[in-house]
């Protein structure tokens, strides 16, 4: 019963590798999720994109051990990391599963709970994702999502936009504006609840804020360079990323002086839906 009692935290360079808050962008999500999420006794949940175990690990510290959490990727390395953690915080409740949400390796009706943060909607074929839930769900049990919707970090595609027009680039505006609608509101993500055999119960949606002190350092953040930068080089010709992101950054760096610093507002939504 009291196995944590002589958990020993071990200070060493195989604890530290595996060892980091959530990063602050899927933190702000997970505790969107956590705040809203029902949590039960002796249920199964699978974590749909669980990374390198955010918040897989965290859900599987707050549910408990009656509780068996699977967390499924197709990611080897962040699996790596994750299946470490578990080492780590010695949990017996979780594992991790390689493997594609397209193809979930459970029986029909099995699970009683899904969550995914920053997944499902956001994948190659969420539609596929969506039917894969339906079917191995128990009939009345959730779907819970979380994700950025249309709308996030405005202040910064509005310089965008404004730079390509200032450079006459209009034939490109094209390009920005399906990287910005890409990203789906309540009503589509909605929609693909109920196209797949759910009925959505409950949404909730928030805003944050994340501040940078000016448009260089936005673009130079690690997480921009990781995560986002590809995709909007992607949108504009190869020979005309310097002239466009030096115009840009300058522009998000006089927009940062008039407002003492760059303030870039994210919408959030968790979304629930039911199993019909
Ligand atoms: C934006 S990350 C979110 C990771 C984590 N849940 C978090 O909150 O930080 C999306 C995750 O989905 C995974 N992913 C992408 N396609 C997938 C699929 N078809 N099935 C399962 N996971 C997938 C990626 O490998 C990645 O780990």
């Amino acid at each position: 019963m009291t196995e944590y009692l002589s958990y020993k935290f071990t200070d060493n360079e195989t604890f530290i590798n595996t060892f980091d808050e959530a990063p602050l962008w899927s933190g702000a999500f997970g505790l969107l999720l956590l705040k809203h999420l029902e949590l039960k006794k002796d249920i199964s949940v699978i974590d749909i994109g669980s990374g390198a175990g955010f918040p897989l690990m965290e859900l599987a510290g707050r549910l408990g051990a009656s509780c068996k959490l699977y967390g499924l990727d197709p990611w080897k390395n962040a699996n790596t990391r994750a299946r470490q953690k578990i080492i780590n915080y010695q949990y017996s409740n979780v594992e991790i599963i390689e493997a594609s949400a397209e193809i979930i390796p459970f029986d029909e009706n099995s699970i009683d709970l899904i969550v995914s943060n920053l997944g499902i909607n956001n994948f190659e074929k969420p539609e596929i994702v969506f039917k894969e839930c339906e079917r191995v769900l128990k009939p009345k049990c959730k779907l819970a999502l979380t994700t950025n919707l249309n709308g996030h970090w405005k202040q910064f595609y509005n310089v965008f936009e404004s730079t390509l027009k200032q450079l006459q680039k209009n034939d490109l505006l094209a390009n920005l504006y399906a990287n910005q609608e890409h990203r789906g509101s309540v009503e589509s993500i909605s929609k693909l609840f109920s196209d797949n055999g759910f009925k959505v119960c409950r949404h909730f949606e928030e805003n944050f804020e994340m501040k940078f002190a000016d448009g260089s350092a936005f673009l130079n953040h690690h997480f921009v360079k990781i995560g986002w930068l590809d995709s909007w080089k992607s949108l504009l010709p190869k020979d005309e990323h310097e002239e466009i992101f030096s115009l840009l950054e300058n522009n998000l760096n006089a927009l940062s002086r008039m407002n003492n610093g760059l303030v870039l507002t994210v919408p959030m939504a968790y979304i629930e839906g039911e199993k019909i």
